[in-house]
This record gives C-alpha cells, structure tokens and sequence, in this order.
C-alpha cells in the first residue's frame, strides 16, 4: 500500500513536470503579446479546452456525432435551443469558450482599470447567470487569481488555502452543467502551470432563472450525542458582488418576462457590487430594446430596507463597445484552435455536419479570414446608505418606510 502510494505520487508528479516542459517550449513559440500573464493564462486554458474536445470525440463517437449535428443549431439557433439536445454543449464550447474567455479578459482589465472589479478585504462572491461553458468564470478566476494569488492544484482542497473570491452560477441545461462538471476537472488536474481554477465543479447552487430564490431553504444531515441523524433547516442567504449576464438576455420580451428575477438580482447585490450585462453591440435596434428594457427594470426602484436606502446607478463605462480582430495575437489562436478541432470533425463525422454549416465554418477557418469581433456592456453600481436616525415624536412612534427611498437627483442618468 505505502509503496503504491509512493509511485501514484512520483507518477504524478513526473506528468505534471512534464506537462510544465511541454508549455514552456510551447510558450517561447508565442507571439510577443502573448507573452504576458494573461497571453500565456489564455494560451493555456487554450490547449486544454482543446484537447478535451478532442479528446471527447474521438473517445466516443456518438458525443462527436453529436457535436457535429449541432454546429448549425448552435450558430442559428442559439437563443432558441434548450441545449439539453446531445451535443450542444460541446458544440457551444468548440464555437465560443475561447473567444468568450477573452472577451472576459478585456471586461474585467477595463472594468478593473475603472475601478469597477469588486476588490475587499473578505470574500469576493461573483454569479454568472445562464453561464454556459462558463467562460466568464474561467476568466474571473483568472482575475481574482491574479490579484488575489493563484492556488496550486495540489493544495486547492486545503481549507487555510481558500480563494479570497467564490464563483457560482445559474444554468438550466444539464448538458452544459455536465460539460462544466468534466471540463473544470479535466483543465485542473492537467493546467501545465498546475494553477487553479476556482470555478465550481460542483453543479452552481441555480437552476433555472425564473424563480430564482436568493434566500434558500436548505437542509443539514447532523449526528446528535446518542449518534442518530438529526436534520437542521437553515436559510442559506446568498448574496454577490458581481453578478454577470453574458449572451444570456437577448429579446426584449425575455427581459420583461424576467422583471421580477432582474430586481432580485439588484436588490441582493452587495453594496458596491456590479451587476453587469454583456451581448451584442446596440447597433441593432433588436439589441437597443433589449439594453434599454434591463436599465428602465433595474433603474426605475429603489432596493431599501428599514435601515438603508439602496438604489443603482448605471456606470458611465467608457468605452463600452470592444472588440478584438481575428488576425490579431488573441485571434488567430482563435481560429487555430476552431481549425484543429473542426478539421478531426470534418473529417471523422462530414456526412452529419449540415451542409450550410460546413460552409460557415469552412469559411471562418481560412487563411485569410478576418473579421472584427465586436460586444456591449452595460453596467449598474449599487449603491447603499444608511437612513437617519429615525425620531421619536410624543405623540407616537415614526418609522421610516421601507418602500421606495428618496433617490438623489439625476440618479437616473444614464448616458453614455
Ligand atoms: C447563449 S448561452 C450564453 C453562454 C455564456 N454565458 C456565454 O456568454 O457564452 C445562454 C445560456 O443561458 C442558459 N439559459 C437559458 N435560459 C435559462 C434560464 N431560464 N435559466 C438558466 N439558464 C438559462 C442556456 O442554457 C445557455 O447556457
């Protein structure tokens, strides 16, 4: 037994040296602006993403079938699909996850440069909402793990090495809750650098949206003295300092469909917290509606209590349209990475990939293909204070009202 201990442990610990050799030769290859914390972060949850798609489909063929079924769905349909169809998950991942990531990179560098990144002294709790493959969350454990300290893999179930910052999310599908469940075990147990991400390989504590309770009823299982189980009911009360929708709201009538969830999300973001909303840019009057829709759901109440006065406030981000091109250090990657698991796809399952998107992809993979990749954000702050004093009166008690506060002028502003 000891010594089957000691050999799992050298083995493991060869792998991991060897991987680490592998990467950094790699990494010497990378373009000059790659070759920073967050080019070489991206280059490497890059190569993971990658192989466990490769790995999956050639592991199985029915999974690679799968995925090659729905590359259209997932170009066309991608708001009207439930995701639950086998394969959309892998297929989702192999067309956006690194694109995403990046796209999270360049977020949170602006929002942090803007002083917007919810930073304190005890924990940082972020929500991703309809988080997909999570690709946000890859890239806010980056973020935090960069400031915060990046924990290694091999001590990352140790309690005195907790991240000062907990990721959670929302997702309905479980073929994406699966996918996000291998992936993040996957990406850790194999991340060359050995760095940790924090991103939950549990299945996120939300299902669906609608309904979303953030205060849940939640049981314990306790032994009592005589050693029989005794069940405790608490009330779990979940509470975040940045709350991220990406891709997630995308027609109007979903927002107004979703005006009570909205406002719970307001109301239980901390103080200073950031909710933040991330899609296509406002060009489309499409996209114009939907953005207007959240700020008039977000903006138009207060968030008080009896003690405090709470309101957002829309944040002036300047600029508030990115983008990135697709021959550019971060792009090419890109395409690289969709070119090399496509190809295997092609190759092994063509006569299940739909015609329409063979020629999408086929397209987007050539040399010379360039196009700029282009997003909106849209942030609100929460801001919190405290009510005066509430005075006594002879004549009886006056109580200060928890409804509506009295806002500030012009907290309603919100201009570019
Ligand atoms: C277009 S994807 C966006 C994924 C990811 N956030 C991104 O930016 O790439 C929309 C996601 O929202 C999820 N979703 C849709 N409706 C939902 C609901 N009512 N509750 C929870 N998740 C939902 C879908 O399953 C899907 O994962």
């Amino acid at each position: 037994m000891f010594w089957i201990e000691i050999y799992s442990r050298v083995a493991w610990s060869a792998k991991r040296i060897a991987r680490r050799l592998v990467f950094e030769l790699a990494a010497r290859r990378l373009p000059l602006a790659l070759r920073t914390p967050a080019g070489r972060r991206f280059a490497e949850l890059g190569s993971l993403v990658e192989g466990c798609l490769l790995d999956r489909i050639t592991r199985d063929p029915e999974v690679g079938r799968g995925i090659a079924s729905q590359l259209l769905n997932v170009i066309y349909n991608c708001d009207r699909i439930t995701y639950n169809e086998p394969g959309t998950a892998d297929a989702y991942a192999l067309l956006h996850f690194l694109d995403r990531y990046h796209r999270f990179q360049l977020i949170f560098d602006l929002l942090s440069r803007r002083k917007l990144m919810p930073l304190k002294h005890r924990v940082v709790d972020i929500l991703d909402v309809g988080t997909g493959p999570g690709p946000s969350m890859f890239a806010a454990s980056d973020f935090y793990s960069e400031r915060f300290g990046y924990v290694d893999v091999s001590q990352a179930y140790q309690e005195s090495r907790r991240p000062r910052f907990k990721i959670d999310y929302v997702e309905r599908s479980t073929e994406f809750r699966d996918w996000l469940h291998y992936f993040t075990e996957y990406a850790n147990s194999r991340a060359p650098t050995g760095r940790y991400w924090c991103v939950p390989y549990h299945h996120g504590t939300f299902s669906d949206f609608s309904a979303i309770e953030f205060d849940q009823r939640t049981a314990s299982w306790d032994q009592d003295e005589d050693g029989d189980s005794v069940r405790t009911i608490y009330i779990r009360r979940n509470r975040f300092d940045l709350i991220v929708f990406s891709n997630f709201l995308t027609k109007r009538h979903q927002v107004m469909r979703f005006k009570k969830e909205l406002r719970a999300c307001a109301r239980f973001l901390r103080r200073d917290g950031v909710l933040l909303v991330v899609g296509a840019t406002d060009a489309s009057r499409k996209y114009r509606e939907v953005y207007d829709a959240i700020s008039g759901i977000i903006l138009e109440r207060g968030y008080g209590s009896r003690k405090f006065t709470a309101w957002c406030k829309r944040v002036n981000l300047e600029p508030y349209v990115l983008s990135y091109r697709s021959d550019d250090p971060y792009g090419e990657p890109v395409k690289q990475h969709l070119r090399a698991v496509y190809s295997v796809l092609h190759e092994k399952y063509h006569e299940v990939v739909p015609e329409k998107a063979a020629r999408i992809l086929g397209a987007s993979i050539a040399p010379g293909y360039n196009r700029t990749k282009a997003w909106q954000m849209l942030a609100f702050r929460k801001i919190v204070r405290t009510r005066p004093q509430v005075k006594r009166s002879a004549g009886g008690r006056q109580r200060s009202s928890p409804g509506r506060p009295v806002l500030p002028p012009g907290r309603n502003d919100w201009r570019h």
